[in-house]
């Protein structure tokens, strides 16, 4: 099997993970935070060293910042549900997964107004739309970092330094670019980043990251048990506590751990170069058949390794039913959650095809992927 779907999860982890996974469940039982006893400690020791690390690879200033959810959607929904309330603007953009505008339209039923910023017609987004969009009450701009249907990459570096000028807060998802793009919270004057842990991270599923700017005080969609003040009946407010009720996921965090081992070791840059290389090949070969659209830029240099297409008029679903039934290829079809972007390019009926790369995809795979959709096509004609 070609898996080609590396947007949706990492499929391929490093063995490391898988290596860090194991002796977490097998070696490292105790509840972090819950006990004095030495197995809670050295869980909690595990847990500490993952996010000093993550602070580190981020540039996060405060390791306390770091907070850890079960996903990309819930560190969006508890950045955006708790800063935002009624009476306040927000600022988003037609890139924006659907785990960021969901959250906004539940907040707008409750009086929150906001904007959404269109890209072109390749996703990109111009910052100065961004700035021209804030009003009085603007309390928070959310810019996707890369598009996880066209894989453009956005100015977020720009869109902070207006965001900062404005006293706005700023929060990225970061759920395409983390462990791909080079991201650092203080040059991009990011104040809330959120990503999964199981995408391009290449850590397990059911980890994700939310990281937060000292000084930026979100308000709790979640309380509970946190190890700490058990004597209040309120939540604690010092971080990470105040974000963080319940057992943590302490497998899910070492693993994570690993995998941010061996993206230090191996260099954001050069996982970047080598999907790049991917990319520009496939889209190339693409751009040469007859039948085939592409959409988004045609500069990999512009993008992530994630490449949306299709053959002719035919759906998107049964040209990906083709592709892995007789081409042993998993890709996906369909919407990608990204409502907004798919009307921008046109594609809320037809859906696309979305290729996606990751560090373990070969030139061999893509070839394999160019000739299936070149066989496909021909039979169409
Ligand atoms: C841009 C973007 N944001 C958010 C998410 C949600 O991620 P998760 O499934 O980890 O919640 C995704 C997932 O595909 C995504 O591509």
């Amino acid at each position: 099997m070609i898996y080609l779907d590396y947007a949706a999860t990492s499929y391929i982890k490093p063995d490391l993970v898988y290596d860090a996974v194991i002796n977490a469940m097998k070696n490292i039982q105790g509840n972090p935070g819950r006990g004095g006893h030495s197995v809670s400690l050295e869980a909690g020791r595990s847990v500490y060293s993952t996010r000093v690390k993550i602070a580190e690879f981020f540039n996060l200033k405060n390791e306390l910042g770091v907070v850890f959810t079960h996903n990309a959607t819930m560190s969006l929904n508890m950045a955006i549900k708790g800063i935002v309330k009624a009476g306040d603007h927000v600022v988003f953009t037609s890139l924006a997964h659907n785990s960021v505008v969901r959250p906004v339209m539940t907040l707008a039923q409750k009086g929150v107004e906001y904007t959404c910023v269109y890209g072109d017609e390749k996703g990109q987004i111009n910052p100065d739309d961004i700035e021209k969009a804030v009003k009085e009450n603007t309390k928070l701009i959310i810019s996707t970092h890369g598009s996880n249907l066209l894989g453009t990459i956005e100015p977020i570096t720009a869109i902070g330094k207006a965001a900062k000028v404005k006293g706005i807060t700023f929060l990225v998802d970061a759920s395409q670019s983390a462990g791909v793009l080079d991201i650092d919270m203080e040059a991009s004057h990011i104040d809330l980043l959120a990503a999964p842990g199981h995408k391009s991270m290449l850590g397990p599923k059911g980890t994700g990251i939310l990281l937060v700017r000292e000084g930026i005080k979100l308000n709790t969609i979640l309380e509970g048990g946190t190890g700490s003040a058990s004597e209040e009946v309120t939540q604690p407010e010092m971080m990470p506590d105040h974000l963080e009720s319940g057992t943590l996921n302490t497998p899910g965090i070492i693993g994570l751990s690993a995998a941010i081992d061996y993206l230090n070791e191996k260099g954001v840059e050069n996982i970047y170069r080598h999907e790049q290389e991917l990319t520009q090949h496939f889209i190339n070969q693409l751009e040469n058949i007859d039948g085939i659209k592409v959409y988004g830029p045609s500069d990999a240099g512009r993008k992530l390794g994630v490449v949306s297409c299709n053959v002719k008029e035919m759906g998107s679903s049964d040209v990906a039913a083709l592709l892995n039934r007789q081409y042993g290829i998993a890709m996906r079809p369909g919407l990608h959650c990204a409502p907004l972007a798919h009307k921008t390019i046109g594609t809320m009926q037809q859906g696309a095809l979305r290729f996606s790369f990751g560090h373990a995809t070969t030139v061999e795979e893509i070839n394999t992927a160019v000739e299936a959709l070149k066989e496909i096509v021909s039979e169409r004609i």
